[in-house]
């Protein structure tokens, strides 16, 4: 089960100031699909057996499965179906893990999977409502709908993780995405989205949200908006976005068949539930469970993309694996604190992210992508380079 191709839109500042505010979410989508079918012109659109696309707001442009949909308006043959999924942050990821399974079970040869979530017309949790019991029946503490909070929960549990150590990673989160972009790594897998605004058409190309400028003063002067005195801050979370990704995956005899790369094999997948109010620690265990089904150890990974919905619960996974921080391993071209986190498209950046890398690093055989998930999840899967010669730096 191969990684063939991976294509994303730049990802916008959600709100009205934002790039895609006059953009339509499922138009990001299909704007990334066609990018995709172009960028592998091998492909006849017919062989596409099943489209798998995630949102976590699934209403309005964001609504009637999106698969389906988007396979449509993005010129797919009427005779190639497609579907919606949701798990939050991880739908792109799940969308991904889903059709593998289909893959592997030898119910497909070549599918679709993505995820769009324009955050500025679909605000986290709006028109949500969620059954009384989990509070009036104390299933979930009130801190476990809030993501933020949850965040807040995890410096209390982890007192190692502090403030400044969240501070400095998000800045290093911001330092390596300007350098990133500054040697070109970045650009080469984003899809140019023509946008409409007040003083009229434009191009959307980069990522929106970055702040290369950031230093530890400005950091330690903002706002905890999540709780007086807190720790979480808007330096040290992920933005709020818009965007869309979008990935091809096959069986390795589809891809030689039809003259497709192979950017990354899959290994393994796993999911795993944690308590909703710490969900940043969710990918620890899905890590774990990744890791066994594969027969590997933390110390196989020679490259890791972990999605930083905040600073604290990356820097949560690293202490128990014991990694450091400052680890070259760890998301070297930055990550969602600076890039942006547009929920269910996010778990295809990384995968998309991390194909870049394998193809610059020979030396390194096995990586891992990686997320943690609303109301107490996390999701990961591990991958191999198909470019790995033998020789471990
Ligand atoms: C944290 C959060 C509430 C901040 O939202 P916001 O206030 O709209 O964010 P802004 O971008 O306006 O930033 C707030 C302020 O911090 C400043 N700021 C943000 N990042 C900064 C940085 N790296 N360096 C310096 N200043 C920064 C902004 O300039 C802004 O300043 P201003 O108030 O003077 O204009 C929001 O980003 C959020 O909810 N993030 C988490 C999203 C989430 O939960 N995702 C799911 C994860 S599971």
């Amino acid at each position: 089960m191969v990684f063939v191709d991976g294509v994303r839109t730049p990802f916008g500042r959600a709100g009205e100031k934002g790039q895609y505010w006059g953009t339509r979410a499922d138009d990001l989508i299909v704007k990334a699909m066609i990018g995709l079918l172009e960028r592998n012109p091998s492909l006849p659109k017919g062989r596409v057996d099943d489209v798998a696309i995630a949102a976590t707001t699934q209403t309005g442009d964001q609504g009637l499965t999106l698969g389906r949909t988007a396979a449509i308006l993005a010129g797919l043959p009427l005779s190639v179906p497609g579907y919606a999924i949701d798990r939050m942050c991880a739908g792109a990821m799940t969308a991904a893990t889903a059709v593998a399974g289909g893959i592997a079970f030898g119910a497909y040869d070549v599918a679709i999977a993505g995820g769009v979530e324009h955050m500025g017309r679909h605000p986290m949790g709006f028109d949500a409502d969620p059954n009384p019991r989990f509070l009036a029946e104390k299933l979930v503490s009130p801190d476990a709908l809030n993501m933020g909070n949850t965040a807040e929960r995890l410096h209390d549990r982890f007192p190692a993780l502090t403030k400044e150590r969240a501070d400095r990673y998000g800045m290093r989160s911001q330092q390596k995405v300007a350098a990133a972009y500054e040697a070109g790594k970045i650009q080469p897998d984003l899809v140019p989205v023509a946008i409409r605004s007040e003083s009229g058409w434009g191009l959307a190309t980069r990522d929106e949200g970055m702040r290369p400028e950031t230093t530890m003063e400005g950091l330690a002067a903002l706002k905890t908006p999540f709780r007086p005195h807190g720790r979480v801050t808007a330096g040290n979370s992920s933005p709020l976005t818009d965007g869309a990704t979008v990935s091809l995956l096959a069986s390795s005899a589809a891809a030689k068949e039809l003259g497709l790369s192979s950017k990354m094999r899959m290994v393994s997948f796993a999911f795993a539930g944690v308590a909703p109010e710490v969900m940043g620690i969710g990918p620890i265990p899905s890590t774990e469970k990744a890791l066994k089904k594969a027969g590997l150890t933390i110390d196989d990974i020679g490259l890791f993309e972990l999605n930083e919905a905040f600073s604290v619960q990356v820097l949560s996974l690293l202490d128990h694996f014991g990694i450091d921080d400052e680890d070259a391993r760890v998301n070297p071209w930055g990550g969602a604190i600076a890039i942006g986190h547009p929920l269910a498209s996010s778990g295809v950046r990384l995968m998309i992210q991390l194909a870049a890398q394998f193809a610059e690093r020979p030396d390194v055989r096995y990586g891992l992508t990686a997320m943690c998930v609303g109301l107490g999840q996390g999701g990961s899967v591990i991958w191999e380079n198909p470019h790995f010669d033998g020789k471990k730096k």
